[in-house]
């Protein structure tokens, strides 16, 4: 299915990231003092508040056009949004969940690897103390959603992989094992029961509140309990990918191949997987994110693998981004504010639990993923997860 697509050239990508980028900059205007909603409407973000999970994406947008044209606009707003990042921590605001990482790694993190800022670094450890304290010990994991040890909420999620870097640089810069060893017990918990047989992968986990034991797994944004969450896929590859930088786990590695393999399996023939990926034709909507997320996966775990299994990732990064590029990236900005056209948030189907959103729109991961794919075809990256 993989010999005959197309791979995106050198130029193409920095092509790409000098649109993303000019995209990027007619937005500053709107979204340096608000945030950018979790998804278009219409395929225009609206603004919101700092008070959704996924805040962190837009200055991450802004940090990645920065690198890709040194321009100083880009580095003097994502600094100022650190304020609204330091803010929202210190006041608790909108934090009683476990996407810390989500939300500070691509601001926070990326603001201090980039510029040595301390008010980043000291919001970005607050929120890594904040991420800690959703730790339960019985069933050793990070609980992902609501007040702790709530009825129904005694569950962690696949998503929370992409939260643990959060914790290993928490490790690294206080010198504290305390984030690492959370972050090893969480990942070894998600591992064990997340990720099946066939190396697909649950969405959320529930567990026994009283004993700790495993109790079965649930979709929230799948089509199913049994389905294939396409971005809870992805999700599963970059994280394990991550994981395995940070502490050269080779089980992380295994897991990544695995479902890295099961992922390959059930794409269509544009490679950009349908919202689940129980459908592999028809009309349901795409994720386009969930390709930008495994592309990352791909380039980072090929830092590490032999060089002829490396290869083949990055060829396979240089195809799906290929045909992101060529056929879902925005190219006429009155049309839409965002990168990325065709991602889905959440769609409604007669067995899951979410609420619906975001479906068919650009998504601002999506759009973030997306730019750090490109950065890292072009260049060797300094990740900020
Ligand atoms: N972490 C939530 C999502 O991927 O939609």
């Amino acid at each position: 299915m993989f010999e005959n697509k197309p791979e995106l050239t050198l130029e193409e990508a920095k092509k790409a990231l000098d649109l993303a980028a000019e995209q990027v900059e007619r937005n500053l205007a709107e979204f340096t003092d608000n945030c950018q909603n979790h998804s278009s409407v219409h395929l225009k973000y609206p603004k919101c508040n700092n008070d959704q999970w996924t805040c962190g994406f837009w200055p991450g947008e802004v940090w990645l056009a920065y690198e890709h044209t040194g321009k100083a606009v880009f580095k003097k707003a994502a600094l100022h949004m650190v304020d609204s990042f330091d803010y929202r921590i210190r006041n608790k605001i909108a934090v009683d969940h476990h996407d810390m990482g989500f939300l500070y790694t691509p601001s926070c993190v990326a603001a201090y690897k980039l510029t040595k800022d301390e008010k980043a670094k000291e919001a970005a450890i607050l929120a890594a103390d904040q991420l800690l304290a959703r730790f339960q010990p019985k069933g050793g994991f990070l609980q992902a959603w609501g007040s702790m040890g709530e009825a129904g909420n005694y569950r962690y999620i696949i998503d929370c992989l992409l939260n643990l870097p959060l914790l290993y640089w928490a490790s690294e810069v206080t010198g504290e094992e305390k984030y690492k060893e959370t972050a090893h017990k969480h990942i070894t918990t998600c591992l064990k029961y997340s990720v099946r047989e066939d190396g697909s992968t649950y969405h959320t986990f529930l567990m026994d509140m009283e004993s700790g034991a495993p109790i079965r797994g649930e979709t929230c944004q799948g089509y199913k309990d049994d389905s294939f969450w396409a971005r809870g896929q992805a999700w599963g590859v970059y994280g394990t990918a991550i994981s395995y930088t940070y502490t050269k786990n080779p089980e992380y590695l295994d897991t990544f191949r695995r479902t890295a393999a099961f992922y390959l399996k059930r794409l269509p023939d544009d490679l950009v997987p349908y919202w689940d990926m129980i459908f592999t034709e028809g009309d349901e909507p795409r994720d386009s994110s969930s390709a930008s997320i495994v592309a990352c996966g791909f380039l980072e775990a090929a830092k590490y693998l032999p060089k002829e299994e490396a290869g083949q990732y990055r060829r396979l990064a240089a195809q799906m981004l290929k045909s992101l590029v060529d056929h879902y990236a925005v190219t006429d900005f009155e049309k839409s504010n965002g990168l990325v056209l065709h991602g889905t948030y959440a769609k409604k189907s007669p067995y899951n639990t979410c609420t619906p959103e975001g479906v068919d729109e650009c998504v601002s991961w999506g759009d973030y993923f997306y730019m750090e794919a490109l950065t890292r075809f072009v260049k060797e990256w300094e990740m900020y997860w």
